[in-house]
Parts: structure tokens; sequence; C-alpha cells
């Protein structure tokens, strides 16, 4: 599909210094939108400037975040092409969450073209940098004027792209997480497997707690026995126990990472043994106990690998060291090597960016 631009009439100041970009806080020149009401159904798709949005004060994404997003990244090859990861599964998983959200679908083949079109037009914005690239945000609200509880009269579907780093400021060395007994992200039949905002907002208070008491993210556990462990906060958990790696199932109540299916489907081909199951904390701490918990990482698009050094949860600790795991250092270098074109992709998980207008 044919998407028009308007280009911007004054370019962005770029970064000098790529080292400290951090994330999502630097900007493009342009951004995707495209608009919906029921009547024409999602129309006018564009490329414009990156600007504020208007919104009617009585929009439903204001009063009851009726909205969805996703985050994908794109890569700059050594060769200069740039590449996008799987965004197939994002486009698809964005329809997944709108359904639940009773947000209107869109055409996934739509998403895609204006994901390529917007990055092979913000191609100079992808970092060069090891650790940095170009990380897209595609959002869809709803919008309208009517204050009662209810889907939206009219819909708007964007894309912003944010040249970013990495997600924790210390790179790939391990966090510290705090297990959370007290507050829920989610619960069974809720919103949690949706990528809507609600459930990050949901999640900020026991975030802050655990910042405040030195801990980079909370670890959540399900929200009806208060049990088994869920996810953290912008990544899938993963544990290595008996040499078999070990995930929450998926079970309704957390996301359906891309990077986590990717790092399953890794695993498999090296013959790592794999287990999806519920995981009760108090397995991991007798795992640890009896030296059989080695590893422990998240995964996520904007987190990578993350190796996870500590788990505190209710005044105990796992201690899982400083240094990355052989796992998750296997797992960081191949997927970060077929996501910048260092490694061959024989899955067909990359898809270049055609070049049109950058
Ligand atoms: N879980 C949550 C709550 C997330 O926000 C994310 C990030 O998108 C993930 C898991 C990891 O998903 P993905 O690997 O698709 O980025
Ligand atoms: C991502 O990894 O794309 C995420 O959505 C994480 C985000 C909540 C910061």
């Amino acid at each position: 599909m044919e998407i028009p631009i308007t280009r911007t009439s004054l370019p962005k100041q770029k970064y000098t210094d790529e080292s400290k970009l951090g994330f999502g806080v630097v900007f493009t020149d342009h951004m995707f939108i495209a608009n919906h009401d029921e009547e024409r159904g999602w129309h006018d798709a564009r490329i414009v400037p990156y600007r504020p949005l208007e919104i009617d004060p009585a929009s439903p994404v204001l009063h009851y975040s009726i909205e969805i997003f996703e985050g994908l990244k794109a890569y700059l090859y050594e060769d200069g092409e740039v590449g996008l990861f799987r965004p197939e599964q994002n486009a698809a998983r964005m329809n997944r969450s709108a359904y639940r959200m009773c947000l209107p679908p869109i055409d996934e083949q739509l998403q895609l073209d204006a994901i390529e079109t917007l990055v092979d037009l913000e191609r100079d914005w992808v970092p060069r940098a090891p650790g940095t690239a170009l990380y897209l945000r595609p959002t869809m609200i709803g919008d309208g004027c009517r204050l009662g509880v209810h889907s939206a009269q009219k819909h708007i579907y964007f894309i912003i792209c944010s040249p970013s780093g990495a997600f924790y400021p210390n790179g790939i060395k391990p966090v510290r997480i705090h297990i959370e007994d007290a507050y829920v992200r989610a619960v069974r039949g809720g919103t949690g497997n949706a990528k809507t905002g609600g459930n990050y907002a949901s999640s900020l208070l026991a975030a802050v707690m655990a910042q405040e008491k030195g801990f980079d993210q909370v670890l959540w556990l399900d929200g009806r026995e208060n049990r088994y462990i869920e996810e953290v906060g912008a990544m899938n958990t993963m544990f290595v126990i008996d040499g078999v790696l070990t995930t929450p199932a998926i079970n309704g109540s957390i996301l359906e990472g891309i990077t986590r299916m990717s790092v399953l489907e890794l695993a498999g081909e090296f013959g790592i043994p794999v287990c999806e199951r519920a995981i009760p904390v108090d397995e991991l701490f007798e795992a640890y106990e009896a030296d059989a918990l080695t590893e422990a990482f998240g995964t996520g698009t904007a987190a990578v690998i993350s190796p996870i050094g500590e788990l505190e949860y209710k005044g105990k600790s796992i201690c899982l060291g400083a240094e990355i795991g052989p796992v998750a250092k296997r797992m960081y270098d191949t997927l970060t090597g077929i996501q910048t074109g260092r490694l061959a992709d024989a899955r067909g998980w990359t898809k270049i960016v055609p070049r049109k207008h950058g």
C-alpha cells in the first residue's frame, strides 16, 4: 500500500553520543498515523512530522485506559541495511490485544507496511552503537466524546520511533528483582495477556516501592494464589533448573512474549530441554538450596536477555552472581546476532526494510 508522506520542514538535531541514548527519551522526525470510525473503518493512513495528538478531553483512552500498544526494534546491519525482527508477530499480537480491549482490528499487512515505510524514512535515525536500536511503538487508542463506559466511537493508530540504548541502565549486568507478595499485576481472565496500558499503570506502585529498596524491578506472582511465578514488568522470566530451561506456561495472565517464543525455539535447536509449566515460588528457593537453580533471566524486546543476579522474596534471597550465565549468554549472543544481521537467519525471522524514501 502507498502511504502518503508529509516530510518535516524542521529536521531535529540528532544526538551525537549514542552511549547516552537511554530508553525511549529521544524521538525521530516523523510518525505514522491512521484513523478509524464506524462508517469508514481504518482510513487516512499517512506519515506526518512528529507532533502532539489532538484528542477530545472526553476520549475513552484518557478516562478508561482504552488503549493497546506494541514494541519492536529496527536494527542497523554492518552492510548498512536496516532489519526488523519478527514484525508479523507484533502485528498479530496487536490484534489479539485489540480483541481483548474491544478495539477494532487493524489489517496486519497495513501495520507492516506502515512500520516499513516509517523505518525506511527514518533510517538515518537507527543508531549503530552496540546494544542500540530504533525502538518502534505502535499504539492504538480509543478516541471520541462520550463518558459512558463502552467501546470507543473513533480510534487512532499511530507509530512513533525512538533511538534507544539499554532498557536497564546497567546494560547486560544482572538485575536485582523483588518478588512481590502483596500487590498483583494481573489475574486469570483479566487483561494480563493483552499489551494494554492499564497493566503497566497498576504495576507502578509496587515497582516504585521495590526501587526505593534498591531493586531494579518486580517479579509478579499469580493473582489467585499468590504462589506461581508470572513475569517481570517488561519481560518474561526463565530459569535453568536441573539443566532444564523452565518458564511459566502461557496461562492468560502473562504476555505472550516474542522474545520468549524465540528463545524457546532456539533452545529446541540447541538441544536444551525446555519445560513450560506453573512454577511455585517456593520451588525456586528449594532448587536454589539444592544447587539445582543455576540461572534466571528475563526476555523482552526492550530488555533483550536480561540476567537476574538476585531474587528477593519475603526477606529471603537467591543470589546467582554478578555474571551472565552460559544459557543466557548463548541466547543473548544468538538472538542479538540474528537481530543485527551478524548471524545467518535460517529461520526467516528478520525482514530487511526496502529502500524507497530514506
Ligand atoms: N511481558 C511484559 C509485561 C512486557 O511488557 C514485555 C515487553 O513487551 C514482555 C513480557 C516481552 O515481550 P516481547 O518479547 O514480545 O517484547
Ligand atoms: C517492550 O519490550 O517492547 C516493552 O513493551 C517494554 C515496555 C513496557 C517498556
